[in-house]
C-alpha cells in the first residue's frame, strides 16, 4: 500500500527537485508519477532524445526511497511534429483541426503520429526499462473515445464498417438508411456522425462510431503496451482513466493493461438533496470490476479544483485522507495525489495540489502526511480481496446508446445503477460492478438495469444465471434495441419477456412528474421518469401504480423462472424504494445486512480468508456513531473498540 504524488519536474528547477524530494520523503511519499506530458523535453527535436534530466529526477527521488511511475508522453506531442505533419492533429466536430499547443490534440489513428509514439516509447523503455526505481508505466493520459473526423479516421471507420458488415447493402440494411434518404451508394458517403446535434444523426451509425472509437483507442493503448513489453517484458503497464465527455469502453481499454488506474476527484460540496449521488464508491467498485482486481488511483483530489471551470471549494478537513482511504476500502492499492505542488504557470494553475502557490506546507499537506502514516499501517491488508455477493451490470454500449437518444427528461443510464448501488451500501454490503457477460454463477443477487441494446452473450448469460437458481433484477428500457441500435419489433422487454413473466402493454415517459406506487406490503413510494404498464403472464405484482389510467397495474413484478427468480422494475423511484427493495432482496437471498447504519456511513469488507477487515467510512458532514456487535481491534489506532465515533469523512478499519 503506497501513497504518492503526481509530479512535474519539467515545471520546476533542479534545485527544487532536490528540495521536493526531501519534503516528500518527510511526508511519507513512496511514489511519484512523472513525464506524461513532457515529450518536448524528452525529444526536443526530431530523433534527438534527451533523457539525462529524467535519469536525474528518478535518481534524486529513489535516493530518498521514492519509486517512479513513468508516463509515456504521447498525450502532448511537441509542436515541431505538428509543424512537420499538420495532418496528425485531430479534427473536431466542426470539421476543423483542433488547436495545437494545448493537449490531447493528436489523432491516435494517424500512422505518422503512431510511428512517433512508438519510437518515443521504445526509446524510453530501452533507456529506463532496467532501472529498478521505475515501478510502473502509464500510457498516455486519460484516453477518451475521441470522435476525430480526419481523413485517416474516416477511412479507418469505413474499413471497420465493411469488415463488420461485408457490403454497403448490409450497412444500409443494418442502419435503416431508407429513412430520410440516407442510403449509401458509395462507401465514401459514410461520414463519422460528429456534427451536432447528434439527435439528428442515424442512431445505428452513432453507436457503431462509438464502438469504433473505443476500439481505436484500446488498440492504440495495446500497441504502446506491446512496444513496452518487447523490451521490458516484466514491466507493469497501465493507463489512467475517468468518466468524461467521451468515456471509453473501460473493458476494452484495459484488456492489455496489467492493472487499472483511475483518476479520482470526489466532490467537495456535499449536496443537501439526498436523491443526489455524490459518493465515489460506485466509480471505485466499477474500476475494481473492470479486471475484477485491485487497481490504482493515479490522481487523487488534493485541493480546490479549477482552471477548466471556476474553482470549487477546498477539500474539507479529513477529505484528503478519508477519500483516499475510501478508495482503499474499495480495492485501490496505491494512491497518487494530484499533484504535489500547484502549478504557477500554464492553463492548470488553479487546479490545486497539496501545496499552494506560496510553496508553504499547510493544512492539506499535513493531512496528506497523516494519510501516509496510516497507509504504512495497512500492510496487513495488502493480501486481502473484496468478495461480493451482489453484482451490478454496467454496459458501455447501453450507456452510450442512452446518451445518443436520451429517453425522457431526467433519465440517464447510470441513475438506476447508482440507486441500487447506494441502497446496498446502506446495508454495508460489498458490491461488484461488472460487465454483463462476466460469469455470474457465484453471485447471490445480480442487478441488470436498463439492458437497452441487445447483446446475445449478455442475454444468454443472465438467462443462464436465473435458470441455475440466481436472483436477478431487471428494469425498464430493457430489450428495446437490437445490436444495431434499432428498435426490436416486439412487446417489451422483447427477448426478456419470458424471463420476467410479464410484458409492457404501454409506457408513459412522465419525466419529472411524480406519481405513487404501492408495494405488496402497502408501502407507498414516489416514482417518476418512466412508467412501464405491465401485464403479467407468469409473474406476480410486487408493486402497483396508484395514479393515472394505469392505476392498479403492476409497476414491479417478480417471476419464478426455472430454479431462479427474475424481478422487473418498470419505473424509476427515489432512494427509499430502493432501500426497501434491496432490504427484501437481501433477506430473500440470505445476504447479511447491517441495520441502522447512520446515513452516509459506508462499510466495506476486505478479507484474506482468515481475517476480515471492515472499513467504516463516514462519508457525510455529520458526526457518526456506530456500535459494533462486539469489541474489535482498530488497525488505525491500534486499540480495541466496541463503538466507533467518526468525524465527517473519517475512516476507521477494524479487524473482525
Ligand atoms: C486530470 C488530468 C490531469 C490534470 C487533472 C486536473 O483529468 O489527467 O492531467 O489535468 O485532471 O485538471
Amino acid at each position: 500500500m503506497k501513497i504518492g504524488v503526481d509530479y512535474y519536474p519539467e515545471q520546476w528547477s533542479e534545485e527544487q527537485w532536490r528540495a521536493d524530494a526531501q519534503e516528500m520523503a518527510k511526508a511519507g511519499v513512496k511514489l511519484i508519477r512523472v513525464a506524461e506530458f513532457a515529450w518536448s523535453k524528452l525529444e526536443p527535436s526530431d530523433k534527438q532524445f534527451s533523457f539525462e534530466w529524467l535519469d536525474e529526477v528518478i535518481k534524486t527521488f529513489s535516493q530518498v526511497g521514492i519509486g517512479t511511475v513513468l508516463g509515456i508522453p504521447t498525450n502532448c506531442p511537441p509542436l515541431w511534429m505538428y509543424q512537420q505533419y499538420p495532418d496528425i492533429v485531430r479534427v473536431g466536430p466542426d470539421g476543423n483541426r483542433i488547436q495545437t499547443g494545448i493537449r490531447g490534440h493528436r489523432c491516435i489513428n494517424s500512422p505518422v503520429f503512431m510511428g512517433y509514439a512508438k519510437r518515443i516509447t521504445e526509446q524510453m523503455v530501452r533507456h529506463f526499462g532496467a532501472n529498478p526505481a521505475v515501478v510502473a508505466w502509464q500510457i498516455d493520459n486519460e484516453l477518451e473515445a475521441y470522435p476525430c473526423s480526419c481523413e485517416v479516421c474516416k477511412a479507418k471507420f469505413r474499413d471497420w464498417l465493411i469488415d463488420k458488415y461485408d457490403s454497403l447493402e448490409n450497412i444500409n440494411a443494418a442502419f435503416g438508411t431508407s429513412v430520410w434518404s440516407g442510403e449509401y451508394s458509395d462507401i465514401l458517403q459514410i461520414e463519422p456522425p460528429t456534427a451536432y446535434p447528434q439527435a439528428w444523426q442515424n442512431p445505428s451509425l452513432c453507436l457503431d462510431h462509438y464502438r469504433f472509437t473505443c476500439e481505436s483507442v484500446a488498440e492504440y493503448a495495446k500497441e504502446l503496451a506491446l512496444t513496452i513489453r518487447r523490451d521490458a517484458p516484466k514491466a507493469k503497464i497501465t493507463t489512467n482513466t475517468w468518466f468524461c465527455e467521451n468515456t471509453p469502453d473501460f473493458y476494452k481499454l484495459f484488456e492489455y493493461m496489467d492493472f487499472v488506474s483511475y483518476d479520482n476527484y470526489p466532490t467537495v460540496s456535499i449536496p443537501k438533496d439526498k436523491e443526489e449521488f455524490y459518493s465515489h464508491a460506485f466509480h471505485l467498485d466499477l474500476m475494481r470490476g473492470i479486471k475484477e482486481d485491485k487497481f490504482w488511483i493515479m490522481e487523487q483530489l488534493s485541493g480546490p479544483t479549477g482552471s477548466w471551470a471556476p474553482m470549487s471549494p477546498t477539500p474539507r478537513p479529513e477529505m484528503i485522507k478519508g477519500y483516499s482511504l475510501q478508495a482503499i476500502a474499495h480495492g485501490a492499492d496505491n494512491i497518487l495525489h494530484f499533484r504535489w505542488k500547484t502549478a504557477t504557470k500554464g492553463a492548470e494553475m488553479f487546479w490545486h495540489g497539496l501545496i499552494d502557490h506560496s510553496g508553504v506546507p499547510g493544512r492539506r499537506l499535513f493531512e496528506f502526511s497523516e494519510l501516509c502514516k496510516t497507509a504504512a499501517k495497512l500492510s496487513v491488508i495488502d493480501t486481502t480481496e473484496i468478495i461480493s455477493e451482489i453484482a451490478i451490470l454496467y454496459s458501455p454500449d447501453d450507456a452510450y446508446a442512452m446518451k445518443i437518444q436520451p429517453q425522457v427528461e431526467g433519465m440517464y443510464y447510470l441513475e438506476q445503477l447508482r440507486y441500487f448501488h447506494s441502497a446496498f451500501m446502506h446495508y454495508g454490503a460489498n458490491i461488484d460492478v461488472i460487465p454483463p457477460t462476466r460469469d455470474l454463477s457465484h453471485y447471490k443477487l445480480v442487478i441488470a438495469p436498463t439492458m437497452f441494446v441487445y447483446d446475445k452473450a449478455a442475454a444468454e448469460n443472465i438467462y443462464r444465471y436465473v435458470i441455475n437458481g440466481g436472483t436477478l433484477v431487471m428494469t425498464n428500457r430493457s430489450g428495446v434495441k437490437d445490436s444495431n441500435n434499432n428498435c426490436i419489433p416486439d412487446a417489451l422487454p422483447t427477448v426478456f419477456k419470458e424471463l420476467i413473466g410479464a410484458e409492457v402493454t404501454e409506457y408513459d415517459p412522465i419525466g419529472s412528474r411524480e406519481q405513487t406506487i404501492t408495494d405488496f406490503a402497502g408501502n407507498k413510494f414516489t416514482c417518476r421518469r418512466w412508467c412501464d404498464v405491465l401485464n403479467v403472464t407468469t409473474a406476480k405484482a410486487y408493486a402497483q401504480y396508484e395514479d393515472n389510467f394505469y392505476r392498479a397495474c403492476p409497476a414491479v413484478t417478480m417471476n419464478r423462472y426455472c430454479s431462479g427468480v427474475a424481478y422487473y422494475v418498470g419505473t424509476v423511484c427515489k432512494s427509499d424504494f430502493y432501500e426497501s427493495f434491496a432490504g427484501n432482496l437481501m433477506r430473500q437471498t440470505g445476504i447479511p445486512r447491517l441495520k441502522g447504519l447512520p446515513r452516509g456511513v459506508e462499510v466495506t469488507t476486505r478479507t484474506n480468508g482468515l481475517d476480515d477487515y471492515i472499513f467504516f467510512f463516514n462519508n457525510s458532514e455529520e458526526d457518526a456513531t456506530i456500535t459494533l456487535p462486539k469489541a474489535m481491534y482498530s488497525i488505525i489506532d491500534s486499540s480495541g473498540k466496541d463503538k466507533l465515533v467518526l468525524k465527517p469523512f473519517e475512516m476507521d478499519i477494524v479487524r473482525k
